[in-house]
């Protein structure tokens, strides 16, 4: 059985839904009411100081440890860490490896740890001193613990949009990043291509560079950060796709380990009494076209047997799950090729695990459709085992940041709002007991369009 899922839909706070409605027909118009969005994006070059091409990645962050991956023009020195802004009682951590990433320059990878719970640190550099904190992040919470986080997906290459000051200026504890990063399609098998793509992110934005500075970001690809659109395993830039994300992004153990480079990269990682499963749907996938059946695969064999592991062990050892998705997972047979309706046969097989298994406190927060979406778990019914339909989770949709809207997927129990400027949050009210979940699907300038909210009890059986 699956969760009670108390909830309604808020229209854009205490407007009425007439208002709303008329909002979302501006928005669909043009795909995102784009003539006031673009104009948002221009002369934002002034966010922060200059930064003479430097920057950082903050991710990977758990109670007491962090990875900072950061590069500058010449070789990264010691960062300095304190959990205060005047940065007294600071620590140095000198870098665990230097390499020289192409366009990103010098890249130094930082493993912070001995580090408190809950607590926010800043960092610079060693022998910058003077020029005050570089970035900040937050570690995670340990044990019950309530929290915030954002996610989004879908950004043109470079994006200045003002949506990533307004989802820093909501203070999510972190972001998840879920997918296209960069519309850079790259056909090559050309590390310093993704080096390229991951620097006009990174230092091509000022608005980004002072995004992934100052917010743990945790992040998994979908095609166009991958390769050429709607592409899988058989991408011509995959080996150096999987080896400049190793470089690049700060992650989490990957889901098969870490020593053989054609693995892909998913990962799992917690925050509270919350699990978050996050896989690689695009270095294992079978092309879309392939005839659906037992071979065809959106994870992999072996990284689908890490997800399922993965979901037996958060069931027994945490109150709520949250499985991320590049692509849409409602979507119907014949439905957008690029989601899971091309892999019916495996959506029916990870269904009837979950609904055999009684995983019943998860949710999926899913990219690619370009627009804010939700569904209470309604339309989330692929198996039926022993009279139980499931897996019944609700399904949230959060994007583009900055990309023409679209449709995907469906039916969904919420409107949908395509278009641009658009992020989510996720409120985390966790009791001890039970664990309230709040969505907020967020437009940058018009607040929230969608909300819905679902309880789940403390772990296994809930409900
Ligand atoms: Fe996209």
């Amino acid at each position: 059985m699956r969760s009670r899922h108390v909830l309604q839909i808020l229209l854009s706070g205490v407007m009425g839904s007439t208002l709303c409605f008329s909002t979302v027909q501006v928005h669909g118009a043009d795909g995102a009411g784009s003539g006031s969005a673009d104009q948002d994006t221009e002369n934002h070059r002034s966010t922060s100081a200059s930064h003479s091409n430097a920057w950082a990645w903050v991710g990977a962050i758990t109670p007491h440890s962090a990875t900072i991956k950061a590069g500058r023009e010449d070789t990264p020195p010691a960062l300095q860490v304190s959990a205060q802004p005047d940065f007294r009682d600071s620590r140095v951590f000198a870098p665990v490896s230097v390499v020289s990433a192409g366009n990103l320059n010098e890249l130094a990878a930082y493993y912070l740890e001995g580090l408190q719970a809950d607590t926010t640190y800043y960092y610079r550099w060693s022998d910058r001193q003077n020029a005050g904190a570089f970035g900040k992040f937050k570690t995670m919470p340990d044990g019950a613990a309530s929290f915030t986080f954002g996610f989004a997906a879908c950004a043109a290459t470079g994006s200045e949009h003002k949506v990533f000051d307004v989802i820093r200026s909501h203070e999510p504890d972190f972001f998840i990043h879920t997918g296209d990063l960069h519309y850079e399609d790259i056909r090559a098998n050309n590390v310093d291509r993704f080096y390229r793509a991951y620097h006009d992110v990174l230092v091509g934005s000022q608005r980004q560079n002072v995004f992934f500075r100052n917010l743990a970001v945790m992040y998994m690809w979908d095609d166009h950060d991958w390769g050429p659109n709607n592409s899988a395993s058989n991408a011509p830039g995959r080996d150096a796709a999987l080896a400049s994300y190793r470089t690049v992004v700060p992650h989490f153990p990957l889901a098969l380990g870490d020593d053989d480079p054609d693995d892909p990269v998913g990962q799992a990682f917690s925050a509270g009494r919350v699990r978050f499963i996050m896989p690689d749907l695009r270095s294992r996938r079978t092309p879309n076209r392939a005839e659906d059946g037992p071979d065809k695969t959106m994870m992999g064999f072996d990284q689908r047997a890490w997800f399922k592991q993965e979901l037996l062990a958060a069931r027994d050892n945490y109150a709520l799950i949250v499985l991320v998705s590049g692509v849409p997972w409602i979507s119907p047979p014949g439905g957008h090729r690029d989601s899971w309706a091309s892999f019916q046969y495996e959506r029916e097989r990870i269904s009837a695990f979950m609904v055999e298994n009684e995983i019943n406190n998860a949710m999926m927060i899913a990219g690619d459709a370009h627009m804010l979406g939700a569904d209470d778990g309604s339309n989330n019914t692929y198996a039926t085992v022993n009279g139980v339909t499931g897996p019944g989770f609700p399904v949230f949709h959060a994007a583009a940041l900055d990309q023409r809207g679209s449709r995907k997927g469906g039916p969904y129990s919420y409107p949908t709002f395509p278009g641009r400027g658009h992020f989510g949050l996720v409120h985390i009210e966790d009791d001890g007991e039970r664990i309230q979940v709040t969505f907020e699907g967020h437009h940058f300038r018009d607040g929230i369009k969608l909300e819905h909210t679902f309880e789940v009890g403390s772990g296994t059986g809930v409900n």
